[in-house]
């Protein structure tokens, strides 16, 4: 009879789409097989945790980037990564430039106030970094001192804090290499930069020297940061405990922060 095959018919095209919905929902995206790009901003001025490396064609290379390889990997997203400024991060990420911001950035309450971050995945100290022949070794040396610090960094606030009971001059710029550049060609007495960092340019430049701020300074934990309410928020952070229990965050650690010689 006519109406029953109609009926079938119908059964029929019911059960292949839900057929096909679940071919679907077995690739992780779920948008036919072509996995999803996760846009990645960071600031390349940070090495190591991000840098563009000029022999390997310019590629942004570095310690968050290959923790955002490995998280993406894993949750099947395949990678973009833009470079910017470090202070105009946020908003582009919240004006849908990127879907995550990895760049060595610490959770702080402001910045909570526009982002969602995931767990802390490294914790770094602030150093003051001047030249050995500057004599600073101590905060009070800072007196009558011009300061640099990276614009919209945590190293800001830290100036501020120092600037509370020690007369600095506080200067920004919006790259760290540039900092450097300052104090080489005398125009900064000193630049807070952390630790880890700072290392890469000591070895590049036998004069600088640091020390690290021990009363008023705030460790600088590093965290991803995503657009409020974010559902990559709890998939990233499930994928950086894993690192954590299976040894691949420390590997990371060994890669680009152990070969201090
Ligand atoms: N941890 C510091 C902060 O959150 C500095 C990070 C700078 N990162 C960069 N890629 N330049 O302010």
């Amino acid at each position: 009879m006519n109406v029953k095959k109609i009926f079938m018919g119908i059964i029929m095209s019911v059960l292949m789409a839900g057929i096909l919905a679940a071919c679907g929902g077995a690739n992780e995206n779920g948008n036919g097989g072509e996995a999803k790009k996760l846009v990645m901003l960071t600031s390349a001025d940070y090495p190591p945790y991000e840098f563009i490396d000029t022999e390997k064609g310019n590629e942004i290379v570095g310690f968050d980037v290959d923790i955002a390889r490995y998280i993406t990997e894993e949750l099947g997203y395949e990678l973009d990564i833009v470079d910017m400024d470090f202070t105009t991060l946020i908003t582009a990420m919240n004006s849908e430039k990127g879907d995550f911001i990895l760049a060595g950035m610490t959770p702080t309450p402001d910045r909570m106030e526009n982002a969602d971050f995931s767990d802390v995945y490294f914790t770094a100290k602030h150093l003051i970094v001047s030249e050995k022949a500057s004599g600073i070794e101590s905060i009070e040396d800072l007196a009558g001192k011009t300061v640099g610090v990276q614009t919209g960094s945590i190293q800001e606030g830290e100036a501020e804090k120092i600037k509370e009971t020690v007369d600095i001059t506080i200067e920004t710029r919006n790259r760290v290499p540039e900092l450097v550049q300052e104090i080489l060609a005398g125009r900064f007495d000193a630049a807070i930069i952390e630790d880890t960092v700072a290392a890469g340019h000591f070895k590049n430049n036998p004069d600088l020297v640091g020390f690290a701020i021990e009363e008023t300074g705030e460790a600088a934990g590093s965290a991803i940061a995503f657009p409020k309410d974010s559902e990559l928020t709890d998939e990233f952070n499930r994928v950086l405990n894993e690192m954590k229990e299976n040894g691949e965050l420390d590997k990371l650690i060994l890669k680009w922060f152990g070969g201090e010689e």
